[in-house]
């Protein structure tokens, strides 16, 4: 019978099962005495399984020995204990069916060799053929289902966000337009505007950069809720950390206030790295080895450190005395950079930090105002090794303060109408968080950068598969 190879490895199957598996080609080693090691990998677990084919075989010599990585095979015979190290069964070979041939064999990309993460992100189709791109997409999914599983067992509802929406969530004006407009050759009115009311959803339309705000409208009825999806930001930054798609969770709870937002993003991330290290050791140890080799140390520190709060200004006044020069000055009112962040985080406290109660000019409209009316009610939670990892806030609750801060921000009240409502009708204190799905993945598999944390990377200049 047909087996994952994570099966056929894990020792469940009794020795001298018969079993078939299927997968690709890694490697084909010839030996001296007349056989042939073929290792193959079908994605399910990191190792391949040693496929032990006899000179025997009817299609040894005019098939077998011609095999070469990337070749796509079917082998059927008994799982044998393993004779090598490192693994405790290989497939001792009756039949090998050959499925697919690699066309030329020479200018297959993924050679069994080390490849740079640059030359492997310009063949995105084929890059997951390797071990440092497998591991990724089981990491990924791990992480996907505990972020499912640990909301699901606190009692919150998952809630599907629009992608397309009309407003601009972070008021950043980051958004990519969505049209079936004409756009270069449409009239435009004496400020260079275009009239939206003819395009499809009869005024502009855009690709969502959170879905916070309608989130937020199911947490107040549902009480406990999160968004998890795609969220898209037209930001020019070619950097490491930046995508222009990229997924997003975000939890909302009502009833609530900054200090519980900040707890609830404690237990979140503690969670995800537990579970990454019960469930992906194959993994994580590889990570380790090869990419980052505090991978799994840092995650275990992760888990047994209590967060530390600071108040966003004390944190500049440690920073304005920290026996270090940062590039970038620091002073009450200016946001954190990166170097702040790692500095707090891995230099002055050594643990996770969450930043709270930003000045309010450098936060988004819909933070909530402290009574000192200088800073709002927002979080960041920075962790060693990254930096910023989650963005949150308890919400202004209150209509007259957020219309206010709407006002101060230029953004037209018309088009958050259904939003002010929910100040309208049985507002109630309520705070949530954003965590980008791909930061995670970079923080935990040790990767240098975030393109490699998602299948098909979009950047500026760079849309391709
Ligand atoms: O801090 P941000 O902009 O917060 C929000 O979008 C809020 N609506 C979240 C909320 O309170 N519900 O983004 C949240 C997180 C960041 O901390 C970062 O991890 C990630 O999203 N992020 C990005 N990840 C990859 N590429 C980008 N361009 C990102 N921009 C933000
Ligand atoms: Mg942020």
């Amino acid at each position: 019978s047909q087996v994952a190879i994570k099966d056929a490895l894990s020792g469940r199957i009794e020795a001298g099962t018969t079993v078939t598996i299927k997968g690709w080609v890694r490697t084909r080693r010839d030996s001296k005495a007349g056989l042939s090691f073929v290792n193959v990998s079908d994605g399910s677990c990191f190792d391949p399984i040693q496929v032990v084919a006899p000179a025997e075989l009817a299609n040894y010599d005019s098939e077998v020995r011609h095999l070469t990585s990337g070749c796509s095979v079917s082998a059927t015979g008994t799982l044998v204990p393993s004779q090598g190290k490192g693994q405790a069964f290989e497939l001792q070979a009756a039949a090998i069916e050959v499925l697919g041939w690699v066309d030329d064999p020479e200018t297959y990309p993924i050679q069994p060799k080390p490849h740079s993460m640059e030359f492997l992100r310009e063949v995105a189709h084929l890059r997951v053929r390797t071990n440092t791109f497998g591991a990724v997409t089981r990491i990924r999914h791990c992480i996907a289902q505990a972020i499912h599983r640990f909301f699901s067992e606190r009692g919150f509802y998952w809630v599907n966000t629009p992608i397309i929406t009309t407003s601009d969530a972070e008021g950043a004006g980051q958004m990519f337009r969505v049209s079936t407009l004409d756009l270069a050759n449409l009239p435009r009115d004496e400020k260079g505007r275009i009239d939206f009311r003819e395009d499809f959803f009869g005024r502009e339309a855009f690709l969502t950069v959170s879905g916070q705000l309608n989130v937020e409208a199911y947490c107040l009825a549902m009480s406990k809720v999160y968004t998890f999806g795609p969220t898209f930001r037209a930001e020019n930054s070619n950097t490491t950390r930046h995508l222009a798609e990229f997924w997003m969770v975000e939890p909302e709870i009502a009833f609530a206030d900054l200090d519980d937002d900040a707890n609830l993003a404690e237990a979140f991330l503690k969670y995800i790295f537990k579970a990454v290290l019960d469930e992906r050791g194959d993994d994580m140890a590889f990570f380790a080895d090869k990419i980052e080799k505090t991978a799994i140390r840092r995650l275990e520190s992760f888990i047994a450190s209590p967060f530390e709060r600071i108040d966003y200004t004390d944190a500049v006044d440690i920073l304005a005395k920290a026996p270090r020069k940062f590039d970038f000055p620091v002073a009450w009112g200016a946001d954190l950079q990166t170097e702040h962040e790692r500095y707090l985080t891995e230099e002055h406290v050594g643990r996770p930090v969450v930043v709270t109660n930003y000045p309010e000019h450098i936060k988004s409209f819909y933070m909530r105002l402290n009574e000192d009316g200088r800073t709002v009610a927002a979080m960041d939670v920075l962790a060693p090794g990254i930096g910023e990892i989650i963005g949150g806030s308890q919400r202004e609750e209150r209509l007259d303060v957020l219309d206010a801060r709407m006002k101060q921000f230029g953004l037209d009240a018309s088009h958050y109408e259904w939003y002010r409502d929910l100040r309208r009708y049985g507002t109630v204190p309520h705070a949530g968080f954003g965590l980008g799905f791909e930061r995670l993945v970079v923080y935990i598999c040790g990767l240098g950068n975030i393109r490699d944390a998602i299948p098909y990377p979009r950047a500026p200049g760079s849309a391709e598969f």
